[in-house]
């Protein structure tokens, strides 16, 4: 099947119901997205598909049918997404292993809705677990990244 990924378009040969996040991770070696719990529950796998977070683990290859975007493909070092700006400047990671998912999801967020409420953050960041705890500083860098958004659109 073809799959393009962050702009890059790639012929894999996969098994129908390989979940996406093998074909990114062990055939694409896009090893941003990670496994967590593989049943859709903690959010650490997750990527845009056609601009929409899906958790990768629980989505067949088979079923993409449009562009995906990993972290790797958010931003880059020298123009990075208002996101990843904002994790850098509040220190958001701790062992890391979940921050790719929480980002993806806050990106997806502040698309939809630029001037989130805290309400509106936790609701939607409530799937994408941190077993180290990194949520009040989650909220601070979305709330840090919406300003700077505002600021754009000033
Ligand atoms: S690994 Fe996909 S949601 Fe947990
Ligand atoms: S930073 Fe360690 S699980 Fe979130």
């Amino acid at each position: 099947m073809q799959l393009t990924v962050n702009g890059k378009t790639h012929q894999v040969d996969v098994e129908d119901e390989m979940p996406l996040l093998w074909v990114l991770r062990d055939v694409l070696g896009i090893t941003g997205p990670k496994y967590g719990c593989g049943v859709a529950m903690c959010g650490a796998c997750t990527v845009h598909v056609g601009g929409e977070p899906v958790r990768s683990c629980s989505l067949p290859a088979a079923d993409v049918k449009a562009d995906i975007t990993t972290i790797e493909g958010l931003g880059t070092p020298e123009a990075m997404h208002v996101v990843q700006k904002a994790w850098i400047k509040h220190q958001v990671a701790q062992c890391g292993y979940c921050q790719s998912g929480q980002m993806m999801s806050a990106a997806a967020l502040l698309r939809d809705n630029p001037n989130p409420s805290d309400d509106d953050i936790d609701q939607t960041m409530s799937g994408n677990l941190c077993r180290c705890g990194t949520y009040p500083r989650i909220r601070a860098a979305i709330r840090t990244a919406a300003r700077e958004l505002k600021g754009r659109a000033t």
